[in-house]
């Protein structure tokens, strides 16, 4: 018998969580169906965030259990390494088949921070293995979120989530930021203002010697850092400098691809072509870790050299294309297919941005902002108290039965794809209570 004591909650160091205050007053779900999460004291919560954006096709989908569970009863593991399975090789046809372009490989990985990794190491090893080994530097952004490894955390542009970590990786260098609230505020969609901020490209490329520079990654929207939307040109704007300059071009669509914006990635959604686009969370509905990285023919055929028999690319996991992960992802892209939430072509995207944007004049409510099914009510943050706001507006909100996200003093919203009218109707005048209450 163990000899734990079960509901001892000082073990558990939990991620990116305030611990204490958590431990106080504990959050726990302890089951989900569709839109709605079950808390541990019997209420329902309504989703509005997907789990982490993850759950895109909602909770407790009756093909993806099936495949999961066959799926363990076939074959739990196989060998990542020299070995391989079916599913494998057939999620990759599907997945590269939806995905635009010549994006035609995949790498698997078990998490967005690994698909960022991975992109990054593909990045400089593409460049070694065509003869530019000296193109070293890698440029991210400003407020950018790609996971909390080092090179992520060293492309990232995210304060709170550098500052302990030391000096990351040496050669990095960011862009400034696209958030502009003084142009851009309460703008449906993408804002007017801003194209010119890729410019920044142009300069760092002056400063450090583009041929230095291996890649460029950001995320076409970026979603962790409270949903900045990229201003209409800045994506394309950025493709030309890269291309002039024969610097990797990466997408980020960790939140962005299965369906979010609408259309199945962000690649589709703005029409820009990257070089390579990390993905996971609403590969597996969330139900099993996977990422996943694509990858051009370019970049990938340049792998495919030297003598047979020698391992082209020095990296990988344990769980790459893990087979239960697989079936998961496979029975993922099924139920996306059948509900067509890849490309939802109903009004839900017009009737979510309305609703939205119905929270102008709330009180407190600086700015709104939506694409696709994204939705961001970024509030004045109470001085000297930066936060405060909106993290009592996310504990009301799950007090009323209501499951939001907050960054900063913004409050994100990322609800499952298979979300109704009623739904929104609900969120809405939840999030509006809340936001009426709260100081
Ligand atoms: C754009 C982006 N990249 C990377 C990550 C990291 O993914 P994971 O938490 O699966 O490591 C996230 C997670 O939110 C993300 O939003």
């Amino acid at each position: 018998m163990s000899n734990t004591t079960p509901n001892d909650l000082s073990s558990y160091w939990m991620p990116f969580t305030a611990n204490r205050q958590f431990k106080e007053n504990p959050r726990m779900l302890v089951a989900a169906d569709g839109m709605y999460y079950t808390s541990h004291d019997g209420r329902q919560i309504l989703d509005g965030t997907a789990g982490l954006w993850c759950c895109n096709a909602g909770h407790k989908r009756p093909k993806i259990i099936k495949a999961v569970s066959d799926q363990m009863e076939t074959m739990d593991y196989a060998p990542a390494f020299q070995m391989g399975h079916p599913a494998q090789f057939e999620l990759a046809s599907r997945l590269t088949s939806i995905m635009p372009g010549d994006l035609n490989h995949v790498f698997y990985t078990n998490s967005g921070s690994e698909a960022v990794e991975t992109a990054l190491k593909i990045a400089l090893a593409y460049h070694r293995a065509n003869g530019e080994g000296h193109r070293t530097r890698l440029i991210g952004r400003e407020k950018g979120y790609h996971g909390v490894n080092f090179g992520g955390m060293s492309v990232g542009g995210m304060p709170a989530n550098r500052k302990m970590f030391g000096n990351m990786l040496s050669g990095v260098d960011h862009m400034r930021h696209t958030h502009d609230l003084s142009k851009n505020a309460f703008t449906r969609g993408q804002p007017e203002h801003g194209a010119e901020l890729a410019d920044d490209l142009e300069r760092l490329c002056q400063l450090h010697d583009p041929s230095t520079i291996a890649a460029v990654i950001v995320e076409p929207l970026a979603g962790s850092a409270g949903v900045i939307l990229p201003p209409k040109g800045y994506l394309e704007r950025l493709r030309k400098i890269c291309d002039q300059h024969g610097i990797l071009l990466i997408f980020d669509e960790v939140i962005t691809g299965f369906g979010r914006l609408g259309t199945p990635f962000a690649v589709d959604c703005f029409g820009v072509q990257p070089d390579m686009v990390t993905a996971a969370k609403g590969l597996t509905n969330g139900t099993i870790p996977m990422g996943a990285v694509f990858a051009s023919d370019k970049i990938h055929d340049v792998f495919m050299n030297g003598p047979e028999g020698m391992i082209e690319f020095f990296h990988g996991y344990t769980y790459s294309g893990n087979p239960v992960a697989c079936a998961a992802a496979l029975a993922t892209l099924d139920t996306y297919d059948d509900d067509g939430l890849l490309e939802r072509t109903d009004d839900m995207a017009q009737y979510w941005e309305d609703a939205i944007h119905s929270l102008k004049g709330t009180r407190n409510v600086i700015d709104l902002r939506n694409l696709g099914i994204i939705g961001a009510v970024e509030l004045e943050p109470i001085a000297g108290a930066p936060t405060k706001r909106a993290f009592s507006a996310f504990l009301k909100a799950y007090e009323e039965g209501l499951l939001v996200r907050t960054t900063g003093d913004i409050i994100a919203l990322s609800p499952p794809l298979i979300i109704e009218k009623s739904h929104v109707d609900k969120l809405i005048e939840i999030l509006s209570k809340v936001l009426k209450e709260i100081d």
